[in-house]
């Protein structure tokens, strides 16, 4: 009887730890080729536990970012795909997770353009100041969050 319950046991052990690796979120990057603040954007969320696969779509990102509803007034550099939502731009990982707990009937999230400082874009030991939009199914925005400037 003992190999039969180390067996359930282990079988116990392995679906628990498929379950640990299946909470890290994939999140597909649309970006253009030789944007190196994309990749750096990719690295912070790989750092925050998230999967983030990059493909480079060249003229097609500003065809996508329409197609998602995004507003021209949040386009941005990189257009990705969480569960369904669109986050444009240099989103901090925080406020991604927020959006996927909250589940809000939206678009998704967007930082227009690229502010210094924001993932991906902290260079330096400076930072702009920077709102995070929601960006709703109507085409409207509010903010989602504020950082300040340092
Ligand atoms: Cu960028
Ligand atoms: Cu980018």
């Amino acid at each position: 009887m003992l190999p039969k319950i180390e067996l359930i046991f282990g079988a116990v052990l392995l679906a628990t730890v498929s379950t640990a690796a299946a909470a890290q979120t994939a999140i597909q990057v649309a970006k253009t080729r030789g944007c190196g603040c994309c990749v750096a954007w990719m690295d912070r969320l790989s750092d925050a536990g998230f999967l983030p696969e990059g493909e480079n779509i060249g003229g097609a990102l500003i065809r996508l970012k329409m197609d998602r509803g995004i507003p021209v007034a949040m386009f941005s550099c990189h257009t990705a795909t969480v569960e369904g939502y669109t986050i444009e731009g240099h989103v901090p990982p925080a406020d991604i997770r927020r959006l996927l707990e909250d589940r809000p009937d939206a678009i998704g999230l967007a930082v227009p353009g690229m502010p210094i400082g924001s993932p991906g874009m902290d260079f330096g030991a400076t930072s702009d100041a920077y709102d995070v939009f929601l960006v709703k199914k109507d085409g409207t925005t509010e903010i989602f969050s504020s950082y300040p400037a340092s």
